[in-house]
């Protein structure tokens, strides 16, 4: 299959690891992938193409004249911005859903309405458009606070605090660039689902845990994500089943009914409290880094799935198989991030590191060079019969790796190891 890859980060290159694995051995896929824009790792891998992946217009014009057969959309700005909507009008079969279904992402409200009206179990919340209706709801909820932007933040959006000033301080900011949600606390493990669906029905991979702020211990700011495991032996017998019927295929049939199908992944953000699991988020496309953990693991063919969700045929597809191995990845980090990363520093030592995958999230080659270009450089994979084995590998692959005033969390996946 001709099979075009939009986005840049290590997402992107662990999907495009895992469609290029099925092109190994005698009877090779023979796919034929193509990056846009990707970054230097991926660059080392498959051919890359400098095109803007927001732009509907170049992205459906470039799939036309190189008879892309399926375009799978890594990030949210895309889908945000009609890229999937553009190409299927073209009748190019594409993983991703068009702009209205992604506003289950892009927009808090949107989606917590839909949540309402599916029946779906989700934390009380109040949309707020000023500064006292926000205060008020602050007040309402009670600590711990939690406050979110309601449009698409680059996960800076939400802030959950003991301190009600600064819930209040944050509230002020984000009401600036428009409505904010004030949230009731969970309180629970994090559990991230990824669910193909083809706009009716859907097919689970397997959950992974995210860890979402930067510093060990849960400390610090939220971040994009600094490192997953996967599988989660914690979870209870029945948990994915029980996540199909009362989250996902409610959302999934409401999304249909509005005449908007989602056509993508749906990766549910789920929290296991002590009354049961709860929502906490919807994304409209594949979490990173939970993908650098989930696909290694994946058995079925990736391009099969994701072909049979673009093309409406997840009813007769299998469900998804996974090994019994393990997956650890721990992103490094640039010195400064979230906050302001520190870009621009050379790469070294990644040819001396054997035992794992390496996903590049942001670098790009200067002189030969790799350089970091961003917050989240690169996200380091090992899998193995167990996480003690699996994270040994990676940590001692991130002492390897040297950039400097990089950073990263050292208790990835420690609660599972013992
Ligand atoms: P979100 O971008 O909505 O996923 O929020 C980012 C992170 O903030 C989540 O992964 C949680 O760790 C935390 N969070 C968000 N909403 C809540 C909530 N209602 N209760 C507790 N923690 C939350
Ligand atoms: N790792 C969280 C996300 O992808 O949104």
């Amino acid at each position: 299959m001709r099979i075009l890859v939009l986005g840049s980060g290590a997402r992107e290159h662990a999907i495009i690891t895992s469609l290029l694995r099925e092109n190994e051995g005698a009877s090779g896929a023979g796919h034929e992938i193509t990056a846009a824009p990707g970054n230097a790792g991926i660059a080392a891998v498959v051919p890359v193409v400098a095109l803007d992946p927001t732009r509907a217009d170049v992205v459906t014009n470039y799939a036309i004249d190189n008879d892309i057969e399926l375009v799978v959309i890594g990030p949210e700005a895309p889908l945000v911005a009609g890229v999937a909507d553009s190409l299927r009008q073209r009748g190019i079969a594409v993983f991703g859903p068009g702009k209205a279904a992604a506003a289950i992402e892009g927009s808090k409200t949107f989606a917590k309405r839909i949540m309402d009206e599916a029946g779906v179990p989700t934390g009380r919340a109040t949309r707020a458009g000023t500064i006292d209706e926000a205060i008020e709801a602050i007040d309402e909820y009670g600590a711990p606070y939690v406050v979110k932007a309601d449009g698409l933040a680059a996960g800076k959006g939400v802030l959950v605090t003991p301190d009600r000033d600064a819930a209040i301080a944050h509230a002020d900011f984000w009401l600036a660039q428009g409505a904010v949600l004030v949230e009731e606390f969970l309180a629970g493990q994090e559990v991230s689902l990824f669910l193909l669906s083809d706009g009716h029905t859907v097919l689970p991979l397997s959950p992974a845990q995210d860890y979402k702020r930067v510093f060990d211990g849960d400390d610090g700011p939220n971040t994009g994500g600094m490192g997953a495991y996967s599988p989660l032996p914690w979870l209870p017998e029945g948990f994915v089943d029980e996540v199909i019927d009362t989250i996902a295929i409610p959302t999934v049939r409401q999304l249909a009914k509005e005449r908007t199908p989602f056509i993508g992944l749906l990766y549910c953000g789920l929290i296991v409290t002590t009354k049961g699991v709860r929502v906490i988020e919807f994304n409209a496309r594949f979490g990173d880094p939970e993908t650098q953990v989930v696909l290694p693991r994946l058995v079925t063919p990736l391009s099969g799935l994701l072909f049979a969700a673009a093309t409406g045929e997840l009813g007769t597809h299998p469900r998804p198989e996974f090994s019994d191995e393990v997956a650890v990845t721990v992103v490094l980090a640039s010195e400064g991030y979230p906050d302001e990363p520190i870009t621009g520093r050379a790469i070294t030592g990644l040819d001396e590191v054997t035992d794992v995958t390496v996903a590049h999230a942001a670098t790009a080659q200067v002189d030969g060079q790799y350089v970091a270009t961003g917050g989240r450089v690169l996200s380091v994979v090992a899998t193995g019969t167990d996480f003690a084995d699996a994270r040994a590998r990676v940590y001692r692959a991130l002492d390897t790796i040297r950039l400097d005033g990089g950073h990263y969390r050292t208790d990835i996946a420690q609660r599972v190891a013992e």
